[in-house]
Order: structure tokens, then C-alpha cells, then sequence
């Protein structure tokens, strides 16, 4: 494992709590977002089918993309509904009220990602739509797990920040 590389991306208190931002340490596109006084970061791009996690929010221990309302624990990255999908998260600490973030991406499961690389920018595709991208086809998901649809989800969100 290499070492760590840390890089300013924010000032502590700068983020309301629930919010979500872009930030680009070392030149990952990745987000920052803060649960409570925690702080988080993950990739930026959702790995059901490609939207841009920055206009995600934070609710009840997860970090949630807005476009199918799927879910992911705010400090693993795992899919409340589908251990076998998760976000690659990254090591985030304070010092001197700045957070730095270490863009080495961290596992918390196997993951299956239709895109291979979840890394890629999703500005790529602002609208997130998922027929721009046959491969990101929400119906093909990879994962196999019914209880991973998003329309099944038990606990849609209403609430963004
Ligand atoms: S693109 Fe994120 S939940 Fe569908």
C-alpha cells in the first residue's frame, strides 16, 4: 500500500451538516459530505448508473443519490440493501481545521460497478440518464439482488437538505 497523500479539499465547519460537495484531491473527482460533526469522502460517481453523488444528500446514516434514491452507509460506502455494491471511500482527517482527504480508495466490499471505473467524471452525463449509457441500464444491474431496487426501497427519502 502506498502512502498517504493528503490534500486540503475544505475548512472544518465550511460544510452545514447533511451536505454534500464535489472535491477533487490529487485530481479524483470524488465528495465530501459531513454526517453530523463526521466528515466522509467517497467517489463521486454512483455506481448504479453513473449520476454525479455531489447532488446526493446525507440522511439518517447514509449518503443518498437523488436519482434512484439508493442508499449507501456514510462510512463504509456499502449499500444499505446490497453488501456487494459500494462506493470507494477515501481517509479523511482534520488537522488545523482544514480536512484533508487521501484519494487512495478504500474497499469496504467487492465491488460491481457496471462502469469499471468509478472514478470517471460524471459530469460526463449530467443528466444521469441511465438509456445515454446502455451499460448503465438500472435493469441490467450486476448485483442480481432484487431487494436492490431502488423502487423497493422501504424508506424513500424526502427529505434533502
Ligand atoms: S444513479 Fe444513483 S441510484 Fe441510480
Amino acid at each position: 500500500m502506498s502512502a498517504p497523500r493528503w490534500f486540503a479539499v475544505a475548512r472544518a465547519g465550511e460544510l452545514a451538516r447533511g451536505e454534500v460537495r464535489a472535491i477533487d484531491p490529487g485530481g479524483v473527482p470524488a465528495v465530501l459530505y459531513r454526517d453530523g460533526d463526521r466528515y466522509f469522502a467517497a467517489q463521486r460517481r454512483c455506481p448504479h448508473a453513473g449520476f454525479d453523488l455531489a447532488e446526493g444528500f446525507v440522511s439518517r446514516g447514509a449518503l443518498v443519490c437523488p436519482l434512484h434514491s439508493w442508499r449507501f452507509a456514510v462510512d463504509t460506502g456499502i449499500h444499505e440493501l446490497s453488501p456487494g455494491v459500494c462506493l470507494a471511500m477515501f481517509a479523511v482527517r482534520i488537522e488545523a481545521d482544514v480536512i484533508l482527504v487521501d484519494p487512495t480508495p478504500r474497499r469496504h466490499c467487492t465491488p460491481i460497478d457496471p462502469f469499471g471505473d468509478p472514478f470517471g467524471d460524471p459530469s460526463g452525463d449530467p443528466s444521469g440518464d441511465p438509456s445515454a449509457d446502455p451499460s448503465a441500464d438500472p435493469s441490467a444491474d450486476p448485483s442480481a439482488d432484487p431487494s436492490a431496487d431502488p423502487s423497493a426501497d422501504p424508506l424513500p427519502e424526502g427529505d434533502p437538505p
